[in-house]
């Protein structure tokens, strides 16, 4: 009946669990969206308010005679074309709407076509049943005889109710990664622009949450997640104009300088906009993105991660194999899994020693390493460990022997002066060129055929493409199209061949945490700053759209490297087991307590490991409510385990009493028991080995003491294991 409705009005209904979209698709007109929400609320009450003549909002506005209508010049117009005779307009209709199943949903497409010009374009919409999550994109198809060019080619649109609408977006700079900037929605456009060309996370990342009941919450009220699944430069644009009901949100690769000519017959396909709602506040948006991330987007989601420690902070580029060798034995020794060798260990010509110079060449520094790579792969597999190694495949150096035989390989301005990178001497390989191409398949099957025995790759990224352009192209504006595609083509042959290596991406810290690239990658690195402070406010944020598992978090020396900050072994270590856990120090350089505490903590990471890396997110209090303090916690999917984690993060006053926080995501009808872990000589806390009701853990929650086990208040943390009994 309700279907038979809804096909009438041309209206198709795509259903999650728990959430609905419904876009009305009728021959000769426009596709609109006519709900986005709650599936409890939706469906039959729809039909009837669209029957009454309720006005849906435009689900992909083009650049038309309606531009101004949407509400006098509003710029919110997801694609504009220039067709084949000059022309700036298009006038679209639906030739046909279909809707199809995949394995955990459906697929709808809406092929319109202009009026007078042959332009097709398709909008997609796929759903994710089980992880409330849809993905939206569009292909413009050029069907004449003539190029026509994209001037702005979005991949998808929400109109958003006005109402106490907040958004919270993400940016900062190295080292200060990710902060939240959260604003209510007013007059006027917002706009996230990134033209980074290549570390597009690094000034701010391609995610935004929309809360739609007023300031964000965790734990409760409407919330719309959106993220943009590209490696590229881009705009989260929000428009909004006094005189229309809506704001509009819109996303897509930024059009700036990138303009798209497409030949005659030409496709072209926009990179995926993933969004999602919820109503149980942004915690619920970010496990949903959270499943459909480690199940759909992550290489290897569905695998623990290793524990790892990483050599730059403990020796940087001093590399030497007795160095190594003490590292690994030091390592094994407290019950790591996997060693990775940091930048340092290379150059033939140019020895890398200090970062200016020898990328792109991958022969090892003999005089550094006399048994070169398999020795060390050998040296920690007689430890018992995994043996990892790192590259920054996509670039060189002016001072390197690559650079020296092939200077043209490099993306630089036409004719003016390049800018250059790290060391003033780094550039970027040109990923539009197939030799460049296949050079970079070839570091990486290099390596892998020299030492099979390689289990990981931390493939680092350091420089910024900005204004460059290549040689190679017609048309420069076409360089983020092209550069992707090489990207994209070398990625998908370095996985077909080596399908089980584990590879991290870094790019001067957490510059590319991407939705967009993390297809082919394990976990990136959320921050060169390391210091465990700093690092709660990063993960929190990162926590928005990325799960644990992908969140490579590491226990680093004092006084920390980038900020000086002094903090307790325990609070660092506290603050790494709440991602995925590793170390970025010297082992010799430890006392014997933190070397107990640092075993003790594998121990404890390794059973708590499948909770952290697989669980639901709960952010309980965040770190920029107050500075005070910040509570996060994950639960196992059968709600039979969970960790709590508790952070003090100030020490204005000796005495400060605070507030118990109530937990979530526990079943209320089971009893859970306390462990504390890794405490040091801190007396345990009185909860521990207690059993407490799931409902009384979420509707109080446990005060937690905060006098660390040095005896001062500062740095105080715990971290809680609890187990349904
Ligand atoms: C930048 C990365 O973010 C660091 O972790 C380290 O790998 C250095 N590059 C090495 O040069």
């Amino acid at each position: 009946m309700l279907t038979s409705l809804f096909l009438l009005l041309g209206m198709f209904s795509l259903n999650t669990a728990r959430t609905t979209l419904v876009i009305e698709a009728e021959q000769g007109k426009e596709p609109l969206i006519v709900y986005y929400g709650s599936r409890e609320a939706a469906p039959a009450d729809i039909a009837t308010v669209r029957a009454s003549g309720a006005k849906p909002q435009r689900a992909y506005p083009v650049y038309d005679m309606r531009v101004g209508e949407l509400a006098i010049g509003n710029p919110a117009y997801a694609l504009a074309v220039t067709q084949s005779d000059g022309a700036f307009t298009l006038d679209l209709a639906i030739e046909n709407a279909s809707v199809r199943r995949w394995e955990n949903g459906e697929i709808l497409e809406v092929v319109s076509r202009d009026k007078y010009y042959p332009v097709t374009v398709k909008n997609c919409w796929k759903s994710y049943e089980k992880e409330d999550l849809f993905e939206t994109w569009v292909e413009i198809t050029n069907g004449g005889k003539k190029d026509i060019s994209l001037r702005r080619y979005y991949s998808g649109v929400l109109p958003i109710h006005k109402g106490n609408v907040h958004v919270s977006t993400f940016g900062g700079s190295w080292g200060d990664e990710a902060r939240m900037v959260t604003a209510p929605l007013d007059n006027g456009i917002r706009l996230v622009r990134n033209i980074d060309g290549i570390r597009n996370a690094q000034s701010s990342h391609s995610e935004a949450m929309i809360s739609l009941d007023g300031a964000p919450q965790e734990n409760s009220g409407r919330v719309i997640g959106a993220a943009l699944c590209w490696g590229g430069n881009y705009d989260l644009m929000f428009s909004t104009m006094a005189k229309h009901n809506y704001h509009w949100f819109l996303a897509g690769i930024c059009p700036d300088n990138a303009e798209y000519h497409l030949e005659p017959r030409g496709t072209f396909t926009t990179p995926a906009l993933a969004y999602s709602f919820s109503n149980e506040g942004l915690s619920g948006v970010s496990r949903n993105f959270h499943r459909w991330g480690r199940k759909y987007r992550l290489a290897h989601g569905d695998k623990e991660r290793k524990i790892l420690l990483n050599s730059w902070e403990g020796v940087y580029t001093r590399v030497s194999e007795p160095v190594l060798d003490k590292m690994m034995a030091d390592w094994s020794e407290l019950g790591g899994e996997l060693f990775v060798l940091d930048d340092g260990w290379f150059g033939g010509k140019y020895k890398r020693t200090p970062t200016d110079c020898a990328l792109g060449d991958w022969v090892v520094d003999k005089e550094k390493l006399p048994h070169g790579i398999p020795g060390l792969v050998q040296s920690a597999g007689r430890k018992g460990l995994k043996f990892g190694i790192w590259i920054e495949p996509e670039m060189t150096n002016t001072k390197s022997e690559l650079f020296e035989k092939h200077p043209d390989w490099v993306l630089r301005p036409l004719h003016h002066a390049p800018i250059y990178g790290r060391g003033g001497t780094q550039l970027i390989l040109d990923f539009t060129n197939p030799e460049v191409q296949d050079f970079i398949f070839g570091v990486v099957d290099g390596l892998m055929k020299q030492d099979p025995g390689l289990d990981y790759i931390k493939w680092d990224c350091n420089a910024s493409i900005g204004a460059a352009g290549s040689p190679r192209l017609k048309y420069q504006s076409h360089l983020q199209a092209e550069f992707w595609a090489g990207f994209k083509k070398t990625l998908d042959r370095i996985r077909a061949a080596y399908p089980d290596l584990t590879i991290q991406t870094c790019s001067s810290g957490g510059g590319r945490a991407s939705w967009g690239i993390l297809p082919w990658f394990d976990e990136f690195w959320v921050s060169d700053n390391s210091d465990a402070c700093q690092r709660v406010y990063m993960q929190w944020t990162a926590s928005y759209f990325y799960p644990a598992i992908t969140m490579a978090s590491h226990i680093s020396a004092v006084p920390n490297h980038q900020t000086g900050r002094v903090t307790s072994m325990k609070f660092r270590i506290h603050v790494a087991m709440s991602g995925r856990l590793g170390m970025e120090m010297q082992p010799k350089d430890m006392n014997p307590e933190e070397k107990e505490l640092v075993r003790e903590a594998l121990v404890q990471y390794k059973r708590i490991r499948p909770v952290v890396q697989f669980g639901d997110i709960y952010r309980l209090h965040s770190p920029y409510e107050d500075g005070k303090f910040s509570s996060l916690m994950y639960c196992s999917e059968q709600k039979d385990k969970a960790v709590f984690y508790w952070f003090r993060l100030d020490n204005d006053r000796t005495h400060h009493i605070f507030p118990a926080v109530p937990m979530a995501g526990l079943d209320p009808n089971r009893n859970y028991k306390v462990e504390e872990l890794v405490r040091g000589s801190s007396k345990p806390c009185a909860f521990e080995g207690k059993v407490f009701s799931g409902k009384f853990l979420m509707e109080h929650g446990l005060e937690m003491p905060y006098v660390h086990a040095e005896g001062k208040t500062e740095w105080s943390s715990h971290v809680l294991y609890l187990q349904a009994q």
